[in-house]
């Protein structure tokens, strides 16, 4: 068993729930917790690859470790999975991570998969919060990250839905913040780049070449979710970008006439390919 080290000067660390913790960042996110002495309550949909992380994390650290499988696209299994965040007495951090891609157009998008996504990256992350924040206050304590993306800096046709749920998860964690700060508790909206993790080989991304974005702009999951904890303890900015290259990045996309020129471009062969009449 490892050495359990202090989070936040938390000597008695409380309860973290995380969603998405099957995979990917969730995964770490449970695990680094885990490592600090929390006792977990870890949420996606696959109840079995769940059982077999919350058993090893169990033995491995000490801890206790619960399972909620729900599907949080479905606003009836998000109400179902507040009502049990509502239940717990130390919630201590609420991580709202879990997330997937689409790719196509708006209006191509089956209306269906893209409410899916409008469920999962915000209604959850909202009716959650609702649920943990009142226990937070009181006890006067708490830390909740939600798992933005860098795509919420980024207006991309072809990821209407994704850019827009983003970067609602940027502006709803600096807001709750604001309202919070007096009370001891720490928001962090995550925004990171490209990681490695299941995201690009389900969904729609099954057949994502992942040899198409260079291999110097990947980041492990592992490190993303160290530098998220090192930032909410060192209680850095709630938008916290983690790595260099995508800080650049971020300030490319919002400084750069490079990147709104390359936008202009490719908004106009789509009108062409169209053969639309548009104002401008
Ligand atoms: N990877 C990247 O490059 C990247 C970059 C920026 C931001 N992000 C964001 O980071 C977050 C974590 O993604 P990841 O990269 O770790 O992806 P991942 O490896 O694919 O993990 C996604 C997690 O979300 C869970 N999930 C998906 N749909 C769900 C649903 N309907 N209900 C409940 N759980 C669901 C999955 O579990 P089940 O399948 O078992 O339900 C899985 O545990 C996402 O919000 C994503 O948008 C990722």
């Amino acid at each position: 068993m490892s050495q359990k080290n202090i989070f936040l000067d938390w000597k008695n660390p409380g309860k973290a729930l995380i969603t998405g913790a099957s995979a990917g960042m969730g995964f770490c996110f449970a695990k680094q917790l885990a490592q600090k002495g929390f006792d977990l309550i870890l949420v996606a949909r696959r109840r079995d690859r769940l059982q077999e992380i919350a058993d090893k994390l169990a033995s491995d650290y000490s801890i206790q470790c619960e399972i909620i499988s729900a599907d949080l696209s479905d606003i009836d299994e998000i109400k179902k999975t507040a009502a049990c965040v509502k239940q717990i007495g130390n919630l201590d951090v609420l991580i709202n991570n879990a997330g997937f891609a689409t790719i196509g157009d708006f209006a191509d998008v089956p209306i269906e998969k893209t409410m899916q996504m409008f469920n999962l990256h915000m209604a959850s992350c909202v009716l959650l919060t609702h649920a943990g924040l009142p226990g937070m206050i009181k006890r006067k304590r708490g830390a909740i990250i939600n798992v933005s993306s860098v795509a919420a800096f980024t207006l991309t046709p072809g990821n209407v839905m994704y850019d827009a749920t983003k970067a609602f998860l940027k502006t709803f964690s600096e807001n709750i913040q604001l309202e919070v700060r007096g009370h001891g508790i720490r928001i962090q909206a995550l925004c990171p780049g490209f990681t490695r993790t299941e995201f690009h080989e389900v969904g729609d991304f099954k057949n994502f070449d992942r040899s198409a974005v260079p291999d110097s702009l990947w980041m492990m999951p592992d490190d993303v979710v160290s530098l998220s904890l090192k930032a909410l303890e060192e209680n850095k900015e709630v938008v916290f970008i983690p790595g260099w290259k995508n800080r650049l990045n971020k300030w490319i996309i919002l400084h750069s006439s490079i990147v709104r020129n390359y936008l202009h471009k490719k908004v106009k062969e789509r009108e062409n390919l169209s053969g639309g009449n548009h104002h401008d």
